[in-house]
């Protein structure tokens, strides 16, 4: 089916009698048009051959191949990074403590610590490995990390038990792959406003007071809530960016501007995202001339912005679900939980400032994200598969909350 026709997906296979149901998944994916290469741990040798799963996934086991010599290719790098989507199947109790403590003791564990691609595992074991409380915590670790968590079911086990342990029949497992790559229109009722960019405070015509934001975070978010189905409302600050396709803009220079167009629109919204970097601070007065530079030091004087997410964050009547970003040096999630307290929001998004001089910060970021009883972390990658991370997240979230209340 064209939903899995062309994607990567890099199958890791442990050891588990389950093993043996792998070749017929491989077979099905591969029939859909899915592209598949197979990693294999030590123990997963023990219950398949190599053979079977090379002849049937068209391709060679890929292995480690550290070799000195000229022509150095550093698989799970590469193999990370070709990944749509890892398949992790069966996964052993083994295999899933391994992964929630990061090691990178193998091929597989090795590509799991380094792409940014989803992980779907997909346990498999007796009932008694799997209700311990050591397996729950690290299912529990990995969710935290963002892994997908596929089964396991009840049923009847290869040791006669019967319980909570089975691995997912094949056809829920392909099932699960086609909702994974399916493309979500699962916002097609919502009205979204996110701000974006920084915001110009005019000294004179020809100086201000800013900060870095280039935009594209706040840009990829409106182009995320896009494809799938909002109808969003971008308010930006002064930025060199492109307008998502669908999407409205409204552009702003100042704080107070950004301010006024939130408030113009907000209480017909279901979301709202605070992505901008609103300047904290603006000149008391602006000078219609150039300021002169005769005097060796100037005292600027400068009066609080009001503070848009937190005036959106207390509306006592037809108030949106209201998402924060917070960014900060040090002190980074005590900071942003303190922000999401203070400024009565429902989620706050943490990202650490580094004055690193590094380009892949504009097109790159990791997140928090911090509310009232959780926290998610999303891990370093572009920022629209961020962004599209973060409204998995959003939405789930909302429509818990929101869905009931919010009849606009
Ligand atoms: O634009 P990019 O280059 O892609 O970078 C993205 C980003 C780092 C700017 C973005 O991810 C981010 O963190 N944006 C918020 C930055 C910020 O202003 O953080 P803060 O901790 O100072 O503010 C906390 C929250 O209050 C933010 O949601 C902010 O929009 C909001 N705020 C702040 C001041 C103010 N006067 N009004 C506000 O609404």
């Amino acid at each position: 089916m064209k939903k899995i026709a062309g994607k990567h997906i890099l199958i890791g296979i442990s050891g588990s009698i389950a093993a043996y149901k792998v070749p017929e998944i491989i077979r099905k994916l591969k029939k859909k048009g899915a592209i598949i290469r197979v990693v294999m741990t030590h123990s997963a040798y023990s219950f398949i051959t190599p053979l079977t799963a090379e002849v049937i996934s068209g391709h060679p086991i890929e292995k480690n191949n550290f070799i000195s010599g000229s022509n150095i290719n550093i698989n799970h790098i590469k193999l990370g990074k070709w990944a749509d989507l890892i398949l992790i199947i069966p996964a052993t109790a083994n295999l899933i403590a391994r992964l929630s403590i990061g090691m990178a003791n193998d091929l597989l564990t090795e590509i799991c610590l380094v792409s940014k691609s989803r992980i779907a595992v997909v346990p498999a074991m007796n009932k008694i490995m799997y209700q311990s409380k050591f397996t729950q915590k690290n299912i529990k670790i990995l969710k935290k990390r963002n892994f997908l968590i596929w089964g396991p079911e009840v049923g009847k086990q290869i040791c006669n038990d019967f319980g909570l342990g089975k691995m997912l029949d094949a056809k829920k497992i392909i099932k699960l792959i086609e909702l994974f790559f399916k493309k979500k229109k699962d916002m097609q009722n919502i009205s979204i406003t996110i701000t974006a960019g920084p915001t110009y405070e005019l000294l004179d015509p020809m100086r201000l007071i800013t900060n870095y934001s280039s935009g594209k975070m706040g840009f990829s978010i409106a182009q995320a809530a896009s494809e799938r189905g909002a109808q969003v409302t971008l308010i930006s600050g002064p930025v060199y960016l492109k307008t998502p396709k669908n999407v409205k803009r409204i552009n702003v220079i100042n704080a107070l501007e950004m301010y006024k167009k939130v408030h113009q629109i907000i209480q017909k919204q279901n979301i709202f995202i605070g992505c901008a970097a609103v300047a904290d601070y603006r000149p008391t007065k602006f000078s219609k001339q150039k300021i002169k530079t005769n005097n060796k030091i100037v005292h600027l004087k400068l009066i609080k912005n009001p503070d848009i997410i937190a005036s959106v964050g207390k509306l006592n009547k037809n108030r949106p679900y209201v998402v924060g970003f917070s960014a900060e040096t040090h002190n980074l999630i005590q900071c942003s939980h303190e922000k999401r307290i203070k400024k009565k929001l429902d989620l706050i998004c943490a990202n650490r400032i580094t004055l690193s001089k590094d380009k892949s910060n504009i097109k790159n970021n990791s997140l928090n994200l911090l509310w009232k009883n959780k926290k998610i972390y999303l891990p370093f990658n572009n920022k629209l598969k961020l962004s599209h991370q973060l409204l998995d997240e959003i939405i789930q979230d909302y429509e818990k909350k929101y869905k009931c209340k919010n009849s606009r």
